[in-house]
């Protein structure tokens, strides 16, 4: 069987910016900003997105275009048996990430199905630790995987194209309809105040860090999932003006996330209390529930019902894209699809029971461990950008990303960025990381 590729280039695009956004934008965005001195933390993380973020994008989606094979043989195919581990390494990080992504997308699972209920209006702050730890988080964790897997199975034309085609416009409808109302709360201001007011004496070297790591996992960057996406692509596609286009999306998602929030917070006098200073889960999870109980009647059921359904359409969107790195994988070597994605979905949800069971754990493994495992997959995919690739395939990689690209081009500085700038940047935001991870681990 020929292997698939996406049926239209605003297909592709799509799929990329449902990958990219995500819980990462909606929960995570906008507490890490509000954490980090507001706008003065937005200013370098759009540093961040351009300088490093969309740089590295292209690069992971050159070589999936390049290779039009999955990740592992990607490196293979263009390194050399040396690099094969680098792909096999980024399997193992997809695998890992979709154990805690689908226990996280469980929840808003769980919300959008009991959003209806007494139980859930009766407490709704308490009621999330009834069922964010235990037989129902596992339940739901299963049934998510269960949904991202039937996607997977139908295929990237069949399954994943039309999926995004409606998930996508949905998402953008209920972003828009909440933040319309968000900001037309009375205290809305104050709300905007607290996230964006800029704050330069929050700025240290873990906001670098912070707002590195922040892109990268907003943009899907570091998982193998942009060169997996990239590999049905043809190869004289454009990848500078799609690739581009999918990072100012993600990032306009992300700072309308902050917008949709912290004005709700606001108006129910939610800003700094215990629970929506308890990480980007406890707003969404405690302290938001509060506010759409607090609206009550039918209109608090519905924002509450649009907010859970927002957080559980763009967790499917990247969810899929999380499983299909693997699928890519397993189907490249000529076993089913259907079969592919069993078998890996099976492991992701073995590896979701303990988080599913313990919070702490979750926690952990969300936290600096991501952070490290994509930091440090995308320094080798530098590495090997920058240093190994010319020699090897005999072709300036540069030419190579501007194949089918129209006005928007990159310069032959850019592979000196590739070449000395990434690696040294992101090794230094790699030791930071570490530092962070052991910190993490006492
Ligand atoms: N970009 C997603 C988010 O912001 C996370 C993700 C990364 C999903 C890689 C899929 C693949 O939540």
């Amino acid at each position: 069987m020929p292997r698939d590729t996406w049926n239209t280039r605003i297909g592709y695009i799509l799929a990329m910016v449902g990958s990219a956004v995500g819980l990462g934008n909606i929960i995570r965005f906008p507490f890490v900003t509000s954490e980090h001195g507001g706008a003065a933390f937005v200013a370098i993380y759009l540093v961040a997105v351009f300088l490093i973020g969309i740089p590295m994008l292209l690069a992971e989606l050159m070589l999936g275009r390049r290779s039009r094979r999955n990740v592992v043989d990607t490196f293979l195919d263009l390194g050399g048996k040396a690099w094969k581990p680098l792909g096999l390494f980024f399997v193992l990080v997809v695998v890992f990430v979709m154990g805690w992504y689908s226990v996280i997308g469980g929840w808003t699972l769980i919300y959008v199905v009991e959003g209806f209920s007494p139980t859930f209006w009766d407490d709704p702050a308490g009621y999330f630790f009834t069922v964010s730890e235990g037989y129902k988080a596992l339940g739901f964790h299963a049934l998510f995987i269960g949904l991202t897997i039937g996607i997977v199975g139908l295929g990237v034309s069949r399954g994943i194209e039309p999926a995004v085609t409606v998930l996508l416009p949905l998402l953008a409808v209920m972003l828009l309809g909440l933040a319309v109302y968000s900001l037309t709360l009375p205290d809305a201001t104050d709300g905007i105040r607290f996230y964006l007011a800029p704050d330069f004496g929050e700025v240290r070297g873990g906001t670098f860090v912070a707002a590195a790591g922040q892109a990268f996992f907003s943009m899907s960057i570091g998982f193998g999932t942009l060169i997996t996406y990239a590999s049905y692509m043809k190869r004289d596609s454009s990848l500078s003006e799609d690739g581009v286009a999918v990072g100012l999306a993600d990032t306009g998602i992300a700072l309308l996330g902050g917008f949709v929030v912290f004005p709700l917070l606001a108006a129910f006098a939610l800003l700094g209390t215990p629970a929506a200073a308890d990480g980007g889960i406890g707003v969404a999870f405690l302290a938001l529930p509060v506010a759409f109980a607090t609206i009550g009647g039918s209109l608090g059921i519905v924002l509450g019902l649009v907010f859970f359904g927002l957080l559980f359409v763009a967790a499917v969107s990247s969810s899929i894209s999380l499983l299909e790195v693997g699928v890519s994988w397993i189907t490249d070597q000529g076993i089913p699809r259907w079969r592919a994605v069993a078998i890996l979905g099976a492991v992701m949800f073995l590896l979701g029971i303990p988080m599913a069971l313990s919070g702490a754990l979750l926690d952990f493994a969300s936290g600096a461990l991501t952070d490290v495992l994509i930091l440090g997959g995308s320094f080798f995919v530098a590495l090997f950008l920058g240093w190994f690739y010319q020699k090897r395939m005999n072709e300036d990689p540069v030419e190579e990303m501007n194949r089918g690209s129209g006005r928007f081009r990159l310069g032959t500085w850019s592979i000196y960025i590739i070449r000395f700038v990434m690696p040294v940047v992101l090794l230094a935001l790699l030791g930071i990381a570490m530092l962070d991870f052991v910190e993490a681990l006492r």
